[in-house]
């Protein structure tokens, strides 16, 4: 009954913040996708559902939610058999979900991350009811260890390999709605990766918000010991993980990735700031010389590995030396890559209450410093690219300039020309230009 009733009926998925949620939405397509729901809709005016998959990290990324979800009044007023469901981070929070409900009483249901893989529930619930459907639990429920995501993004394919966290980084609002560490279990893990190898996916990214800690609440199986088990497989394909914690990073995991040539070189560490003090008072249990030693001991046994890091500038007490002590940092650790952040005052956390907030202009003008020596760096490494060949993943085709496109193993986005179509293959290309962080080249011949 149900697939006939949705038949022909389109989905719109709108998804806020991180991979993370990327990939949720690809879990969310598939429940849809399961229940009948044809296509993803080109449009808002086509959808027969639009689903919200919110973030709730920084304030401008619930800012941005919160005008898309007001937007739609008119739509949902013209047209009251469309559906609207808002999810995900924000409406996990103590209070959203009601704040949401008056603030847009149009919006159908409201579901929160611990009952993301439960929303098909919500849907059937929602059917042939007037009353809006909201339900946001507030413990985390089981882990789910079957794939059901309808995935958008081949060559690549996503897979959680752990849900939660447990650090309580001050400025982080993260565990209050993600909970508490779950892994999944590592046999489950492994046979979901090679169903996708089998399926032909070139690279897998495994996600945790602390992968390090994978594992330790089964007492099972650790994280390297997970990268070791993917990688018996022999075939070509590329693994990546993120994120790394710095105090959880150690020899044993750099030495995984020295033994398998699947695991790319790239190491994603976020450093958050190069101030001891300012690192104290964000709860990161490292400092800064600690940091450099991690480092240093990774490029010691991987001399041709790089690093990419999360930054943030305007922590509460943040003063100009500290901040000239992230520079300095960003210096001494040269990051291939770095995602920079203003400070942004999450309710509920540690760091929301602390005196000595940063005003707006400080925060500006610091991350405007930031984000100049970060460019200057990446754009340095992306010239002594020039007339080197890469071995790029090609991942799509770029129809306005007429190129295809795909990452190397460090990440670097590579630009080239080809006759026939290679989404899903592994291409050498010889660089031949480079711009910011990107690469232009053609395809090398073979030898
Ligand atoms: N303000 C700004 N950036 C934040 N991040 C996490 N919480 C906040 C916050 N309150 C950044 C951190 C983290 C990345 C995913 O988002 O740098 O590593
Ligand atoms: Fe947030 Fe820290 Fe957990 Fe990362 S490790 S999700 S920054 S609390």
């Amino acid at each position: 009954m149900e697939k006939i009733e949705h038949m022909e009926k389109k989905y719109r998925i709108v998804t806020y913040g991180c991979q993370m949620n990327v990939h949720e939405s690809e879990k969310l397509a598939g429940i849809l996708r399961a229940r009948g729901y044809k296509d993803e809709a080109a449009s808002e005016e086509e959808a027969d559902i639009i689903v919200f998959n919110t973030c709730c990290i920084r304030e401008n990324a619930e800012n941005h939610a919160y005008g898309n979800i007001g937007a739609l009044k008119k739509l949902k007023k013209a047209r009251p058999d469309l559906l609207v469901a808002v999810g995900g981070c924000m409406t996990q929070q103590a209070g959203a979900a009601e704040k949401l409900r008056k603030k847009f009483p149009f919006v159908d249901i409201v579901f929160g991350t611990h009952n993301l893989e439960e929303f098909g529930a919500l849907l059937d619930r929602k059917r042939g009811r007037k009353k809006a459907v909201v339900e946001i639990p507030d413990k985390e429920g089981a882990v789910r260890e079957e794939d059901i995501s309808f995935r958008t993004s081949y060559p690549n394919a996503w897979v959680n390999i752990m849900y939660g966290c447990n650090n309580f980084c001050s400025y982080c609002i993260v565990p209050y709605v993600r909970g508490r560490e779950r892994s999944r279990a590592a046999d489950a893990v492994v046979a979901e990766v090679n169903g996708l190898l089998d399926r032909g996916y070139k690279e897998i990214t495994l996600l945790g918000q602390n992968v390090n800690s994978y594992g330790s609440d089964r007492g099972e199986v650790s994280f390297p010991q997970l990268l070791r088990r993917i990688c018996a497989r022999e075939e070509k394909f590329r693994l990546r993980f993120m994120t790394s914690n710095p105090k959880d990073f150690g020899e044993e995991l750099v030495r995984a990735i020295a033994d398998h040539r699947q695991l790319c070189r790239l190491v994603h560490l976020p450093v958050q700031a190069g101030s001891d003090r300012i690192l104290r008072l964000m709860n990161r249990k490292y400092t800064a010389k600690e940091y450099l030693q991690k480092v240093e001991m990774l490029r010691r046994i991987l001399p041709d590995c790089r690093l990419s890091t999360d930054i943030m500038v305007g922590f509460p007490t943040e003063t100009e030396e500290d901040f000239r002590a992230t520079l300095d940092l960003v210096r001494a650790a040269d990051f291939s890559t770095a995602f920079t952040f203003v400070y942004s005052r999450r309710s509920g956390t540690a760091a929301a209450q602390m005196e000595g907030q940063i005003p707006e202009e400080v925060q500006k003008e610091r991350i405007m410093r930031l984000v100049e020596l970060v460019n200057a760096q990446t754009r340095e490494q992306s010239l002594a690219y020039r007339g080197k060949t890469v071995e790029i993943l090609c991942e799509d085709r770029d129809e306005k300039k007429g190129l295809y496109l795909g990452r190397d193993e460090f990440g670097r986005m590579g630009y080239f020309a080809s006759e026939r179509d290679c989404i899903g293959e592994f291409v050498q290309m010889r660089v031949t230009d480079s711009s910011g962080i990107s690469l232009m080249g053609e395809v090398a011949a073979k030898e």
